[in-house]
C-alpha cells in the first residue's frame, strides 16, 4: 500500500510534514498549494512553502515532497513549475481541487473542473516544459457542482501525460462533509486506459479499517490521507499494519513540533500553533483534549513550554526548524526553461 500524506494550506506545512513523516509509514507528501498568477516565481517563493527543497526535496525523515502549483495559465504555470524542477524535489502536482471563493474567483483550483479541455492543456504545457524524469501528477476533486465531468476531467489529465492523479471524492459543493464517494473514483479509474496513469483515491480515510474499504472500493493500491493523519499521526503505521500510536508516542512528536514552532513562527503566534494541531489530535486522543482543556485560553509560549516541560518530553537538544537545520541544496542541472526569468511577466 503507498500513502501519499495530503496537501493542507494552513495546517500541515514543513514543520507539521517533518512531525508526521517521523511518525512513519508515509511515503511522500504533497506540499500546500504555490499560487501562480502571471509573473515566474523567484526561488523564495517556492523555499517559503517547500523548505525540504534545501534538502534535496525530503523531511527530515527521509520522505519526498513534492511541490503543488495552483493557477489557470497554462503557460505561466508551465514556467513556474520548469523552474521548480530546477530547484530539485521529487516532481510537479497540480491543484484542480481547492474550493476557496477567492481562489475560484481567480479562476483557480476546482472551479476548473468545468473547463476539462483548460484542465488538459495545463497539464500538457507543464509536462512540456519539465524534464522527462521529473513526474507530474495533479489533485482533483469530482466536479464543481456535481461529479457528471469527472471522467472528461481525469482521461485529460491522462491524455496530457500526468503520472498520477488523485481523486478527492467530493465536488467542490459538498466541500468537506461527509461522506466521501469512494465508488465515483471506481469508476472513474476503470474509465481510463489501462495502466496510463496511476490513480490515488482520498477522502474520509480516519483508521485502518476505512483504508481497507476505501482501497477495497476503489481498487487504488495508493491512498492519501489527511485529517486522519493529523488528527492521528499513528494512522499511517496502522494502515500499514505496523500498529498505531499511543498518546505516549504522540507526546514527543508534539514537543519536536513544539520546538519548531518556536524556531520559525512569530512569537505571539506560537501557542495558536500548537493548540491548532491540539485540536485536531483530540478527535482520536482523550489526553489531547485535556490538554486542549488545559491551554484553551494560553496565549503565551511560555505556558505551551512549561506544560511540555512538565510532561518531561522537551528534548535536551533544541530541534532546528527544518530550512536552518538542511544542508543547501544545489540542483545538479540548471533552470530548464528559457523563458523563465525570475519576477518577469509569464
Ligand atoms: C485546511 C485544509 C487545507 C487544504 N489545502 C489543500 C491544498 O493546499 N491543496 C490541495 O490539493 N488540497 C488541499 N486540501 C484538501 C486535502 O488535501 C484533502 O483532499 C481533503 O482534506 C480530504 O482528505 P482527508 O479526508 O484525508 O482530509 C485541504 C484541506 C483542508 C481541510
Amino acid at each position: 500500500m503507498t500513502l501519499l500524506l495530503a496537501p493542507m494550506e494552513g495546517l500541515l506545512d514543513a514543520t507539521l510534514r517533518d512531525v508526521l513523516t517521523r511518525a512513519g509509514g508515509i511515503d511522500r507528501c504533497v506540499s500546500e498549494f504555490i499560487r501562480v498568477t502571471d509573473t515566474v516565481l523567484p526561488e523564495r517563493a517556492f523555499l517559503r512553502v517547500v523548505p525540504e527543497l534545501l534538502n534535496g526535496g525530503f523531511t527530515r525523515a527521509g520522505v519526498p515532497v513534492r511541490a503543488q502549483l495552483l493557477g489557470s495559465d497554462p503557460a505561466c504555470l508551465a514556467d513556474n513549475a520548469a523552474r521548480l524542477a530546477g530547484l530539485g524535489g521529487h516532481g510537479v502536482d497540480l491543484n484542480f481541487g481547492c474550493p476557496a471563493k477567492t481562489v475560484n474567483q481567480s479562476r483557480g483550483g476546482a472551479v476548473l473542473l468545468d473547463e476539462p479541455e483548460l484542465i488538459g492543456r495545463i497539464v500538457a504545457a507543464v509536462r512540456r516544459a519539465v524534464p522527462a524524469h521529473v513526474p507530474v501528477s495533479a489533485k482533483m476533486r469530482l466536479g464543481f457542482n456535481d461529479d457528471q465531468r469527472a471522467e472528461d476531467n481525469a482521461h485529460a489529465i491522462a491524455q496530457a501525460g500526468a503520472d498520477e492523479l488523485v481523486i478527492h471524492a467530493r465536488t467542490k459543493a459538498h466541500g468537506y462533509r461527509p461522506p466521501a464517494y469512494w465508488e465515483r473514483i471506481a469508476q472513474v479509474r476503470q474509465s481510463l486506459p489501462a495502466g496510463r496513469m496511476r490513480v490515488i483515491a482520498n477522502g474520509e480515510i480516519w483508521s485502518a479499517a476505512d483504508a481497507a474499504r476505501c482501497r477495497a472500493v476503489t481498487g487504488c493500491d495508493a491512498l492519501m490521507i489527511g485529517r486522519g493523519m493529523v488528527s492521528d499521526p499513528g494512522l499511517a503505521l496502522a494502515i500499514q499494519g505496523l500498529g498505531g500510536m499511543p498518546w505516549s508516542q504522540v507526546l514527543p512528536l508534539l514537543a519536536v513540533f513544539w520546538q519548531q514552532v518556536s524556531g520559525r513562527v512569530e512569537r505571539r503566534h506560537r501557542a495558536g500553533r500548537f493548540k491548532q494541531w491540539l485540536n485536531h489530535l483530540r478527535k482520536r486522543h482523550p489526553e489531547a483534549q485535556a490538554a486542549f482543556d488545559e491551554l484553551r485560553v494560553c496565549n503565551d509560549p511560555q505556558h505551551v513550554q512549561a506544560w511540555l516541560m512538565h510532561r518531561a518530553v522537551l528534548p535536551a537538544t533544541p530541534v532546528a526548524p527544518v530550512a536552518a537545520a538542511t544542508r543547501r541544496f544545489r540542483p545538479e542541472k540548471p533552470i530548464t526553461s528559457p523563458a523563465a526569468e525570475i519576477g518577469q511577466p509569464c
